[in-house]
């Protein structure tokens, strides 16, 4: 396609669901730099309870949406059809010279969809920024892989966050010149906001002390919808508990493990596990002064391998892939399934000091989203 002859005056930022608000804020914050684009925010509604959507955007200090599309949960058919419908609309009537989309959700590859099947008067269509392109778990039940093979599939520009997804790209076939490695935005993000996040007092308002706690998160699908499995992890808890009664053991519940708990009825057997303490959803702030004081952390979530590297705080992941293997090469993740043995074999080697060392990643500090912007705006 050629878009050398595009002006850039009007950029949509697409985003849904709790972790592309983060992606998305220092991109935003860096486009207003400049005066002559405007960068309009359109929520698809993906996420729409206040502990999931709003907080986030008034923690990083976003506008409100332009425009709230309110399309909520469903099947994936369903989100991804209906948010598409609405978008459509959207995209004809802005009319935007490019759309950017963050991450693997299903608000990324619907937006994705739509635009590439907008046509403008030229004969191209809206052009696609995949912001976190290139990352691949090779796991193809996860919906998230399907969305990041796609969403590359029809995106102009490529931004990826670490070297893997560069590899990934070229030996998929994607074009050199269209692949940029500019680094982590949500990095940007969690830079920008740790010295806010200080005066946090989630701490004292869960009565905990600085490396005394485990922090646990849990949504993925192959952990929190199988009843067998989430049995397994209320397990791993209790032996949390009994390999070191001192450690607290804070869960935030994600809505969807709220929801699977309250099916397989496993409330009574979680009521059972000594120091563990829930929460519902935490805000962005509240959440980053959490890991960064936590013991280590245990998560089946993407963006928390690389938030806990950024923090050098040790991280064991709940599954058995990772589409992020930086975090496991130079960071602090150690994948570990539901693998028991290997879990508290990590856990002993954090209590003893014996946790291997790391480094952060290139490009991982602070400034991938202005050599995105920058990129961007000498392209087009
Ligand atoms: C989605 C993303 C996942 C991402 C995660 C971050 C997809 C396929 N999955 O998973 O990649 O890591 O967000 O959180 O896009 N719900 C509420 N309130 C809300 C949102 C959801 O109660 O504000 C409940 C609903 O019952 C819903 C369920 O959570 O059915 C799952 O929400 P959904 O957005 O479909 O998937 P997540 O598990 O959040």
């Amino acid at each position: 396609m050629n878009y050398k002859n595009l002006i850039l005056k009007k950029i949509l930022s697409v985003v849904g669901a709790r972790p592309n608000f983060m992606k998305m804020a220092p991109v935003h914050k860096d486009l207003k730099k400049y005066k002559k684009v405007i960068h309009k925010i359109v929520h698809t509604g993906q996420h729409y309870d206040k502990k999931m959507s709003d907080i986030f955007f008034n923690e990083l200090e976003l506008p409100k949406p332009n425009i709230y599309l309110g399309v909520g949960s469903g099947s994936h058919a369903e989100q991804t059809a209906q948010i598409m419908i609405e978008l459509e609309k959207v995209m004809l009537k802005e009319k935007p010279d490019l759309v950017l989309v963050y991450g693997d959700v299903n608000s990324t590859i619907a937006a994705g969809l739509v635009c590439s099947k907008i046509m403008n008067g030229d004969g191209n269509c809206i052009p696609l920024a995949h912001i976190e392109s290139g990352l691949r778990s090779n796991d193809r039940t996860m919906p998230e892989e399907i969305n990041r093979i796609l969403t590359d599939n029809i995106a102009e520009f490529l931004f990826v966050t670490e070297r893997s997804g560069y590899e990934n790209l070229i030996s998929s076939g994607f074009k050199r010149e269209n692949i940029y490695f500019c680094g982590n935005t949500m990095i940007d993000s969690l830079k920008g906001f740790l010295l806010k996040a200080d005066k946090s007092r989630i701490l004292k308002n869960l009565c905990i002390s600085e490396k005394k706690y485990a922090l646990i998160t849990l949504h993925r699908p192959s952990n929190v919808d199988d009843k067998d499995n989430l049995g397994k992890i209320i397990k791993i808890f209790k032996n949390i508990n009994k390999i070191n009664p001192n450690t607290d053991i804070v869960f935030p519940v994600h809505p969807r493990t709220l929801k699977m708990i309250d099916k397989f009825k496993l409330r009574k057997k979680i009521d059972t596990v000594k120091n563990l303490i829930l929460t519902g959803p935490l805000g962005y702030l509240d959440f980053l002064m959490l890991m960064k004081n936590a013991k280590y952390v245990l998560t089946d979530s993407g963006g928390i391998q690389e938030e806990t590297t950024y923090l050098k705080i040790p991280c064991l992941t709940l599954r058995e892939n990772t589409e992020r293997p930086i975090t496991i090469s130079e960071g602090t993740n150690v994948l570990c399934g539901l693998d028991e043995k290997k879990i508290f074999k990590t856990i002993k080697e954090i209590e003893s000091g014996k946790f291997k060392k790391s480094t952060i990643p290139k490009f991982w500090d602070g400034k991938s989203a202005e050599r995105i912007v920058k990129i961007l705006l000498s392209k087009i």
